[in-house]
């Protein structure tokens, strides 16, 4: 990011910053979106590892990550694991940017980035053995719809992992809610899961201290 970008970005107002963060976190794009997102890289680390370890490790595993933002997360696990490594995002910014960071990938056709709604996704029943999603579920407009969409594309036996921050870290102060999004405390958010069917869903902690969790559940 340009410096003379930064600086309006630090002159502006604390309304302005509200309204930026909220329409950037949900849908980054631009100049503020490549901002937001390395600056999320940076405070949400801990999801991104916890992520990792949840994973499964099998060569050849077809693993979707929903809201990829900047593909930092796929980067990581790319440079990981001998795996196939598909991402869906709302952003096409967000498209041109984690193509850029996983380009080798891309090239190889080891990484396959698309934009769309994890409402409505383009993938075949039963085609991944993991879905991930981090810190995207507040953004859902129909959580049902989204998880029937998860479930159908899973395997049988296929992972969900979703990283995310519960209700409590947006209760702190109205300066952290906005309209329009659904916060989940880690009991919803499990019920949620098991109503679709992932009935051994596990709530595991990543950070108690900053309201990170990580839901784990197998089809
Ligand atoms: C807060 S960012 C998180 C990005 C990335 N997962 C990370 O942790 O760095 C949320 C991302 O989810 C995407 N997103 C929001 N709603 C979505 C939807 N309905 N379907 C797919 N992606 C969505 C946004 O475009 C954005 O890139």
């Amino acid at each position: 990011m340009k410096l003379k970008n930064m600086k309006a970005l630090v002159l502006t107002t604390p309304k302005n910053i509200k309204n930026l963060m909220k329409t950037q976190f949900a849908k980054p794009e631009g100049k503020a979106g490549q901002f937001f997102t390395l600056a999320m890289n940076v405070f949400n680390f801990k999801l991104y590892n916890a992520v990792y370890n949840f994973v499964p490790k099998q060569p050849g595993a077809r693993i979707l990550d929903v809201g990829y933002g900047n593909g930092d997360t796929l980067k990581r696990l790319d440079e990981k694991l001998d795996a196939t490594f598909y991402g869906i995002d709302i952003s096409q910014d967000m498209k041109v940017l984690a193509t850029k960071a996983n380009a080798r990938a891309v090239a190889t056709e080891k990484m396959f980035l698309s934009v769309g709604d994890v409402e409505a996704m383009p993938y075949e029943d039963g085609y991944f053995d993991c879905v991930y999603t981090i810190n995207t579920i507040y953004f859902w407009k129909d959580a049902d719809r989204a998880m029937d969409e998860i479930v159908r594309t899973l395997k049988d036996g296929g992972r969900f992992i979703c990283g995310f921050y519960s209700k409590a870290y947006f209760e702190r102060s109205e300066k952290y809610q906005y309209e329009g999004e659904t916060y989940y405390t880690t009991g919803e958010l499990k019920a949620l899961a098991q109503k679709h069917g992932f009935e051994n869903a596990k709530i595991k902690v990543v950070d108690e201290k900053r309201f990170m969790y990580c839901l784990v559940g197998e089809k």
